[in-house]
C-alpha cells in the first residue's frame, strides 16, 4: 500500500471528522499518501478528490457533520458507476480506501471490492443507528443519544408544567438503540421499539396507571422503525382514552444527527481511523474495524452486514419498564 483514500458516505454521524483526522495522520505517519474523496461514492465517480496533508485535518475534532461531505449515491450501485469509480481510483494510483458509513456504505464497498479486488477496502462503522454487527458502538450513536436526551429533558419541563402526554419520535431506522437508551436516561413512561411488538391496550393501561399514581406528565418515546403505525396515528388512538392529559407529538428529526461529537465519539473515531489504516498496511481488505469489549476487532464486511439481529439488551428493556412505574 502506498496511497490510500478516505470517504464518508450515507447519513453523516458525529465522530466522522475525528475519524478522518486519524486516517490522514496515521497514513502520513506511515509514509503513505492520502487523498480525500468528496461526497462519498459520488466523488469517486466524479473524480472529486484532493491530496490531504496533516494540516488538512487541523481543528476538526470538535466539528459535527463531515468535512468530506457525504451522499447516498445511486449511480455507484450500477456496473457502469463502479467502473468509472475504479478507473478514477487507478488513475490516481490509489490502492486502498477507508470507507466511513453504515450498512448502505458497506454494501457498496463489498460489491466494489469483490469486483475489483486489487483495491483494498476497510470499513469504519459510522452511523447514529448503532445497527452493525462487529462493533458494540458505531460512530455517532453516543452523541446522537445525548442530543436526544437533551431535547427530551426540555420537553419534560413543559410537559410537566402543563400536565401533558408527549409522543416523541426518535431516529434509528430499523434499530431502537437510540430510543431505548434515551428512554432509560429520561425516565420515559413507555418506549416503543421495532425490536418488540407493542400492545396499544397495554400502553393505554400503563399511562392510566401513571395518572392514577399522580404522575404529572408522561413521555412515550417512539423509535421511527416501530411498527405500530406512526407517532401521529398512535397519539390519535390514545387520545380520548387517557383522561386529563392533553396529548402532543414531537418528531425530533435531523437535529439528532448534528452537533459536536461527544468525548466518546471523538475517541472512538480516532481509534477506528487509526486501526483502519493499520489494517490496510497489514494487508487486510473487505473488513470493518469495530470496538468489542473495548478492544479493536476486525469483522468481514459480509458478516457486519448479515449477522446483525437487531437485538437489544433484554435486561435494559425490562429495567426501563420497572424504573418508570
Ligand atoms: O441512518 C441514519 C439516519 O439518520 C436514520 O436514523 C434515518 O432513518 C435516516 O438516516 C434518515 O435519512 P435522511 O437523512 O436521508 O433523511
Amino acid at each position: 500500500i502506498t496511497k490510500i483514500a478516505v470517504l464518508t458516505s450515507g447519513g453523516d454521524a458525529p465522530g466522522m471528522n475525528p475519524c478522518i483526522r486519524a486516517v490522514v495522520r496515521t497514513a502520513i505517519y506511515n509514509k503513505l499518501e492520502v487523498v480525500g474523496i468528496r461526497q462519498g461514492y459520488q466523488g469517486l465517480i466524479d473524480n472529486n478528490m484532493y491530496e490531504m496533508n496533516t494540516r488538512s485535518v487541523s481543528n476538526i475534532l470538535n466539528l459535527g457533520g463531515t468535512i468530506l461531505k457525504t451522499a447516498r449515491c445511486l449511480p455507484f450501485r450500477t456496473d457502469e458507476g463502479m467502473e468509472t469509480a475504479y478507473n478514477n481510483i487507478k488513475a490516481q494510483g490509489i490502492d486502498g480506501i477507508v470507507v466511513i458509513g453504515g450498512d448502505g456504505t458497506f454494501t457498496g464497498a463489498l460489491r466494489f471490492s469483490q469486483r475489483f479486488p486489487d483495491i483494498a477496502v476497510m470499513g469504519v462503522p459510522g452511523t447514529i443507528d448503532n445497527d452493525l454487527y462487529g462493533s458494540t458502538y458505531t460512530l455517532g450513536f453516543d452523541t446522537a443519544t445525548n442530543t436526544v436526551i437533551e431535547a427530551i429533558d426540555k420537553i419534560r419541563d413543559t410537559a410537566d408544567a402543563h400536565d401533558r402526554l408527549f409522543f416523541i419520535e426518535v431516529m434509528g431506522r430499523d434499530s431502537g438503540a437510540i430510543a431505548l437508551r434515551a428512554g432509560i436516561s429520561c425516565g420515559a413512561e413507555a418506549i416503543l421499539l421495532p425490536e418488540r411488538a407493542t400492545a396499544i391496550d397495554d400502553l393505554i393501561e400503563s399511562l392510566k396507571a401513571g395518572q392514577f399514581n399522580k404522575k404529572s406528565s408522561s413521555i412515550v418515546i417512539v423509535a421511527e422503525g416501530d411498527k405500530s403505525g406512526g407517532v401521529y396515528d398512535l397519539a390519535e388512538r390514545v387520545r380520548g382514552q387517557v383522561k386529563f392529559y392533553d396529548i402532543k407529538v414531537t418528531i425530533l428529526g435531523h437535529l439528532q444527527r448534528g452537533g459536536s461529537p461527544s468525548a466518546f465519539d471523538r475517541i472512538l473515531g480516532s481509534r477506528l481511523g487509526f486501526a483502519a489504516v493499520n489494517a490496510l498496511i497489514a494487508g487486510k481488505s473487505q473488513m470493518m474495524v469495530g470496538l468489542e469489549a473495548n478492544h479493536i476487532k476486525l469483522t468481514t464486511l459480509e458478516e457486519a452486514l448479515t449477522q446483525h439481529q437487531f437485538k437489544l439488551e433484554d435486561d435494559l428493556m425490562q429495567m426501563s419498564e420497572i424504573l418508570s412505574i
